[in-house]
């Protein structure tokens, strides 16, 4: 297990995170085999890289993110955030989740996948949303490898968007109560 630090991203880390966005949705693309979607992965990474300005715009009331630094190279390996439900939600659920937050962007850089890290971000996420009276929160994905990780740990998704992406490309979206999210950590 990698020393890890949680904590806010400050300015002087915009660039470093930008960095991760891209490694992370070239690689998962590449995973998931749309490596041809050149314009669907620019528009992911901008994405990202705005709701990163929403954070430091908005001093983390629009978006908030937290991110994980290995303490020994102080590189900056993964990222989780919460903000409004994003278009996609709002359209599927027939705007019924309007005032949910949703919690995204739980990204662990690809040298450091399936060490924790994941895990380690979204358990400080539900710390932070009890914190924050943040009682319910939504996540999505289109991702067949993080459906899968997502099945484990929130169980079956209350949306099952058949092949929303093209045939065999499901979309999955779940709601979750943030104090059974920690009670299954025994908190
Ligand atoms: C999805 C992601 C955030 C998970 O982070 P991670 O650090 O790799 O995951 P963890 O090591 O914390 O493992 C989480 C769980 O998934 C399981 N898991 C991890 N990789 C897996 C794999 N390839 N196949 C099956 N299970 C897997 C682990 O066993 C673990 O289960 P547990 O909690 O029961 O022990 C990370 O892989 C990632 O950034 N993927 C690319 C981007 C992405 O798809 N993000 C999600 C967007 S919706």
């Amino acid at each position: 297990m990698y020393n890890v630090e949680i904590r806010r991203p400050r300015l002087e880390d915009n660039e470093e995170l930008n960095q991760v966005f891209s490694a992370v949705i070239e690689d998962t693309f590449a995973r998931e085999g749309l490596s041809e979607l050149l314009d669907d992965i620019e528009n992911e990474i901008e994405t990202k890289k705005k709701y990163l300005k929403c954070d430091f715009d908005s001093n983390g009331n629009n978006f908030y993110f937290l991110i994980a630094v290995d303490k020994k190279s102080n590189k900056v390996i993964g990222t989780i955030e919460y903000g409004p439900a994003s278009e996609l939600i709002n359209i599927c659920t027939e705007g019924a989740w309007k005032e949910l937050y949703e919690v995204g962007t739980v990204f662990v850089h690809p040298d450091y996948q399936r060490r924790g890290i994941g895990t380690l971000l979204l358990n400080a996420m539900f710390l932070t949303l009890q914190n924050r009276g943040i009682e319910e929160f939504c996540l999505d994905s289109g991702y067949t490898y993080a459906q899968k990780i997502w099945k484990k740990k929130f169980g079956e998704p209350d949306y099952l968007l058949k092949n929303y992406w093209g045939e065999g490309c499901d979309h999955m979206i779940w709601r979750r109560y943030t104090k059974d999210m920690l009670s299954t950590l025994g908190m």
